[in-house]
């Protein structure tokens, strides 16, 4: 369905830009360095993408540009971090097995990691024309409610959803919560960040409350910023395929529920987030951003961008500084987490 979307605009001469690339896995490991930093390991682990200075300490002051010698990104100036928790599946005796990451449509060959989107305006309904801005050096931010586990707190971050794959490219019907049937292709998660700024600050304590949903409707529908966020920024998503295939075979919950938690324990699903690191080369990004454009080709080609290939992104990686199984059939999740199905 998405394909046959896609295709169709590809004939219609784009009036916004929608950049989508992909990012190879750099490290799988428990490293935060926005909600951790300097703690290592930290709380949970996380599957990070992006440039190679990622540490354990992301200072706003680090130049992530110079310091990086690659990155798992398919523009070759963006060394930004992306990060997410990784998906366990837990066994009807108690054991934990990671689940494994996929390249997602049109990436087939990338390590796992995860698909970028930088949208100036939705994907679908493109009837905005405004501009809007990149992100500046040391812009970090967070989504999602790491203790969500009831559709009421995971609703006041929209937009983190899940799909069931039924096909390769399925993207819809979309849930807050874990699918509870077991998804023949896998499972997509995504997540949007909200897309207003306050123009002042590159970080805030909870790396939140320096961002803002649109004060009413949604950005897809060019919702107004609120006058304490008055700076529209592009759309950040993420996509990420967990390739949940391999567990379609075992014993399931007798109850009906999911066999599936992140390596924080939820068990619910509400409490995915994500993590941004701007890192982006100059204006690479507000070029991109600027320029009328679909995907990762065309934006390339009308921002002056390059484009590295595939194997190229497989290329970059980061040894693990934490040192722990993290793969294996575990008793508890590393960290010491056990399931939290948030029933009271
Ligand atoms: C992270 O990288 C910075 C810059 O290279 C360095 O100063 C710092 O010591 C590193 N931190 C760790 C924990 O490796
Ligand atoms: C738990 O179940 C999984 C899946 O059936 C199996 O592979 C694993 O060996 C089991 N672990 C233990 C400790 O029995
Ligand atoms: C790309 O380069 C061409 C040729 O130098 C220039 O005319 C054009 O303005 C550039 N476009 C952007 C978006 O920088």
């Amino acid at each position: 369905m998405r394909r046959a979307g896609v295709l169709t605009l590809l004939l219609a001469v784009p009036s916004s830009a929608v950049v989508r690339f992909h990012c190879s896995q750099l490290v799988v490991e428990r490293l935060d360095p926005l909600v951790n930093p300097g703690s290592i390991p930290s709380s949970h682990v996380h599957q990070i993408v992006g440039g190679n200075a990622f540490n354990a300490t992301m200072d706003p002051s680090r130049d992530l540009p110079a310091e990086s010698s690659c990155t798992t990104c398919q523009f070759s100036d963006d060394f930004s971090n992306y990060w997410t928790a990784v998906m366990y599946f837990r066994a009807q005796n108690g054991s934990y097995k990671r689940v494994p990451q996929l390249g997602n449509n049109q990436f087939e060959t990338a390590r796992g990691g995860l698909t970028i989107y930088y949208m100036q305006d939705a994907i679908y309904d493109r009837g905005q024309k405004s501009k809007v801005q990149a992100f500046k050096p040391g812009f970090r931010m967070f989504v999602g409610d790491i203790a969500a586990r009831t559709l009421t707190e995971a609703a006041r971050s929209r937009q983190l959803t899940y799909v069931c794959m039924d096909t390769w490219t399925s993207r819809a019907p979309e849930t807050m919560a874990f699918p509870t049937r077991r998804c023949p292709e896998g499972i997509m998660t995504s997540l949007r960040f909200p897309t207003c700024w306050d123009g002042k600050n590159l970080d805030s304590p909870d790396h939140a409350s320096h961002m803002s949903y649109p004060e009413t409707g949604t950005f897809e529908s060019g919702g107004p910023c609120p006058a304490s966020h008055p700076v529209r920024v592009g759309q950040v998503m993420y996509e990420v395929v967990w390739d949940t295939k391999q567990f379609n075979d075992l014993e399931w919950p007798a109850d009906g529920s999911s066999p599936f938690v992140w390596s924080f324990g939820d068990a619910t699903g509400f409490g995915t987030h994500g993590d941004y690191v701007f890192g982006w080369k100059g204006d690479a990004l507000q070029r991109i951003l600027d320029a009328p454009c679909w995907f990762d080709t065309n934006c390339a080609k009308e921002s002056n961008s390059t484009l590295q290939s595939v194997e190229a992104m497989n290329s970059c990686s980061q040894e693990r500084v934490v040192d722990e199984d993290i793969d294996g059939w575990l008793d508890v999740l590393p960290g010491g987490f056990h399931v939290d199905h948030g029933r009271g």
